[in-house]
């Protein structure tokens, strides 16, 4: 559990995000991708968030992880004020404070499920012994006891993605992020991601935040928000 969370009441918001603005320059042109975002995400909750292509559903949770900066307004996360923390700060906030799950699993292949769960485990300071505990504990419970011998190769996408869920949430982050974390996957891999996703908050006690163009995923969210035109809307 983090520290954050006995910090501040368990009663505030984990996400607060007031008057966001961010946009993208070019030579050419400035896109406002998000022109006075405000919304509050409480704490241990599943959040989703649709919108069309190009709307800002990856934008804002890159903003959210500390991946990009904020031009303008607040973004409050447990503790950590985003729009006024320093550039070299970001880091230790991503690692103490978040998890990604992205289309994408980005698992190391020359590693197998064990150890790419483990391994941001141990370089966080864990001992050997610590991490490697702590990544079959983790494997076990998203199903994949079985498996953690395999490399990425030999694993099934969807056992790929329950891999890189278990690598997320192996540091405890209070918060994580998922980018079309079922967007590979088949129906049937997509739904029991989905399920997984959803149930965390009781796994872990962390906050989840997803984008999804899948509307019956987003509709199971605890909170659903809809991005259009750069603005936010509650659904
Ligand atoms: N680093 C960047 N530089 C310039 N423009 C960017 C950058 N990142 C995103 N954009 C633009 O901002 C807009 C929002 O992109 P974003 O990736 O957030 O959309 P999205 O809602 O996640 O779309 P999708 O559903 O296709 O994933 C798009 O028009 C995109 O081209
Ligand atoms: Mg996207």
């Amino acid at each position: 559990m983090n520290e954050e969370i006995h910090d501040e009441g368990a009663w505030t918001p984990l996400v607060r995000a007031k008057g966001v603005f961010k946009r993208f320059s070019s030579k050419a042109e400035t896109l406002e991708v998000l022109r006075g975002v405000g919304f509050e995400i409480p704490r241990k909750r599943t959040c989703s968030i649709i919108g069309a292509s190009g709307s800002g559903k990856s934008t804002l949770l890159a903003l959210m992880g500390g991946l990009e900066r904020i031009d303008s307004g607040i973004l409050e996360i447990g503790t950590y004020k985003l729009h006024e923390l320093r550039e070299k700060d970001l880091p230790q906030y991503r690692s103490r404070f978040v998890g990604f799950v992205f289309q994408f699993h980005y698992l190391l292949k020359d590693f197998t499920a064990l150890e790419n769960v483990a391994l941001p485990a141990f370089m966080t300071g864990l001992s050997k012994k610590e991490s490697w505990e702590k990544a079959q504990t983790l494997l076990e419970k998203v199903g994949l006891g079985d498996r953690m011998g395999h490399f990425p190769s030999e694993l099934s996408g969807g056992e790929r993605q329950r891999t890189a869920i278990a690598r997320a949430i192996v540091n405890d982050p209070s918060l994580v992020l998922a980018d079309e974390p079922t967007g590979n996957l088949d129906q049937v891999n997509a739904r029991s991601i989905a399920e997984l996703l959803l149930e965390l908050p009781h796994i872990t006690g962390a906050t989840v935040v997803l984008a999804t163009h899948d509307s019956n995923f987003a509709s199971q969210a605890d909170l659903r928000f809809s991005l259009a035109d750069g603005r936010i809307a509650t659904l």
